[in-house]
């Protein structure tokens, strides 16, 4: 069964460029419900370990250092198969290839500054969203 929460951040290029209300109101029009958020700023470390996934690729310095640059908005969303759902809303990965309407249509300059993140996973989204929250700020 599918699962019904998924992790997101705004990332450092969207918040720069003043595009966090317009992304939240779109997620919640979307019918997903937040259920923990913040403003934050993640540490080279974080950065390092969040994407550990991705330390063989290219651009993983890169990647560090653009997530690293400025305030991110974190969130846990809620909404019936929320990480299939999410990755609808936001788009591919690269903005050129999203499709029209999606966050990252809008609101993404390119394939490394794509606005947001949405977890590809269920278990990916429990252990990113307890990256970031502890349990008592999990509604
Ligand atoms: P996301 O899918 O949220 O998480 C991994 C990130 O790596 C991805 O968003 C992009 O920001 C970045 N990324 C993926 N592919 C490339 C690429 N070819 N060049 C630069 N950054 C990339």
């Amino acid at each position: 069964m599918a699962g019904n929460r998924t992790f997101t951040m705004i990332k450092p290029d969207a918040v720069e460029n003043g595009h966090i209300g317009a992304i939240l109101e779109q997620i919640n029009a979307s019918g997903f419900r937040i259920v923990a958020m913040k403003l934050t700023q993640m540490s080279k470390r974080d950065a390092e370990q969040f994407y550990a996934i991705h330390k063989e690729r290219p651009f993983f310095g890169e990647l560090v250092e653009f997530m690293t640059r400025g305030p991110i908005v974190a969130a846990i969303l809620e909404k019936d198969n929320a990480v299939e759902d999410f990755r609808t809303l936001i788009g591919a990965t690269n903005p050129a290839e999203a499709a029209e309407g999606t966050i990252r249509k809008k609101y993404a300059t390119s394939i490394g500054e794509n606005a947001v993140h949405g977890s590809d996973s269920d278990e990916n989204a429990l252990i990113e969203g307890d990256f970031h929250f502890s349990g008592r700020e999990q509604f």
